[in-house]
């Protein structure tokens, strides 16, 4: 029963996407299964280079559960997970785990950009709500934006482009740029490569090495002989602790001002010294000054007994997401226009990592932090850009 009504109504919904036709759906729906537990699809990666990551969304968003008494808009909640590793070739079937086997009221995920444009396709096909706690591909909330596709995390152009200026107005004019050949790796040095040469600055080099590997040897030792003013990477997880590690016992940590996104410096904690000097934008930082950042920190060291990190927020607050919009609609799944209606109007005054609030193509308009790694922390030496939006370019919702 629950699966044929929430098929029906994903069909009605995308009939309306297309046809424009405004169906208003009668509030009593079929009551039963508002009162039936709400079943949210956990789809991250839980091992591998993102496994990390996958975990620390996974654990944020319980949290905001359990803060919430484990209900949404009175309902009590349903886990079900499916792991989505990080290879896009299985990004469709295993949506379709959650989607079609598994019924879901909502999907949260994925971490990595490919793996996402499969996420998307089934997300707009079924008209799905999809929460993304953190991949950035950019046309999520560009040209394949959707009223059921909602964003907690970043576009993959927000920190990058916010790092340029930084980096053009400290001196440097010439950068070899340095990512894994995927989507999210071009698009973080390309939202960096083009603001900084808007700005005068020349990329000297881009080096693209593939997914996942931490080879770096070979493209460390190219980077010294060409010996440029800084060099501007994107790796996360696993791979960003290795080429930290790789950068300095290079000794070019020495000798070449490193830039990045946040992600580099995540998990910096016990590589010591390494790492100083390093310059990084970010949405949150350990160290912003607001009583919700202090709170959450300390609920997730006590429930998880594990530093909070990026990652654990933007799963927090893809959580909060729900339990608010939840809340809003009394817990009634069945009329999916208003719930996506309440979701977007959800405003995170009380996010850790200071308020912000959707824009109209779904993505977060949010502060860019500027970090620098001393002694061994992340310290927040300025703000690189404010209320950031990105440019929704082509996103019907947007214009
Ligand atoms: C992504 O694939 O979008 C991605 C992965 C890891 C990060 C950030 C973005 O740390």
């Amino acid at each position: 029963r629950d699966f044929c009504l929430s098929r029906g109504l994903g069909d009605v919904y995308k009939r309306q996407l297309v046809a424009g036709v405004v169906l208003t759906l009668g509030m009593g729906g079929n009551v039963q299964a508002n009162e039936d537990p709400v079943k949210v699809g956990f789809f991250l990666p839980y091992s591998g280079t993102f496994g990390h990551l996958g975990q620390g969304i996974d654990n944020g968003i319980r949290l905001a559960f359990e803060q919430a008494g484990n209900k949404l808009g009175g309902r009590d909640i349903e886990i079900v997970t499916v792991p989505s590793g990080a290879n896009p070739s299985n990004a469709v079937s295993n949506m379709q785990k959650l989607i079609s086997g598994e019924n879901v009221d909502f999907v949260l995920g994925p971490v990595h950009s490919g793996v996402a444009m499969g996420a998307l396709k089934v997300a707009r096909q079924e008209g799905t709500i999809l929460v993304i706690p953190n991949a950035g591909l950019n046309v999520a909330t560009r040209q394949l934006c959707a009223p059921n596709i909602f964003r907690t995390s970043f576009s993959n152009w927000q920190p990058d482009f916010s790092m340029a200026r930084p980096a053009y107005e400290s001196g440097v004019r010439e950068v070899v740029t340095i990512s894994w050949r995927y989507a999210a790796g071009e698009e973080h040095l390309g939202g960096f490569e083009e603001e900084f040469e808007r700005l005068g600055g020349k990329v000297v080099k881009r080096i693209l090495i593939p997914f996942p590997s931490v080879d770096f040897q070979v493209p460390l030792t190219d980077i010294a002989s060409i010996d440029p003013d800084a060099v501007y990477a994107f790796f996360g997880g696993g791979g960003a602790v290795k080429f930290l590690k790789d950068y300095a016992a290079a000794g070019l940590n020495e000798n070449v001002q490193l830039l990045s996104t946040g992600f580099l410096t995540d998990s910096i904690a016990g590589l010591g010294d390494i790492a100083n000097g390093v310059r990084t934008t970010l949405h949150w930082n350990p160290a912003l000054d607001n009583e919700y950042n202090r709170a959450f920190i300390q609920a997730y060291k006590e429930r998880f007994n594990e530093e909070a990190s990026i990652y654990s927020v933007q799963g927090y607050d893809a959580g909060q997401l729900l339990v608010k919009a939840m809340a809003e609609v009394d817990g009634n799944t069945t009329d999916q226009e208003a719930l996506v209606e309440a979701m977007g109007k959800v405003t995170f005054d009380d996010s850790p990592r200071g308020p912000w609030k959707f824009s109209k193509a779904h993505n977060p308009i949010q502060n860019m932090y500027l970090q620098e790694v001393q002694n061994g922390q992340n310290v927040v030496i300025g703000v690189a850009a404010e209320a950031l939006e990105d440019p929704a370019t082509g996103c019907a919702m947007a214009q």
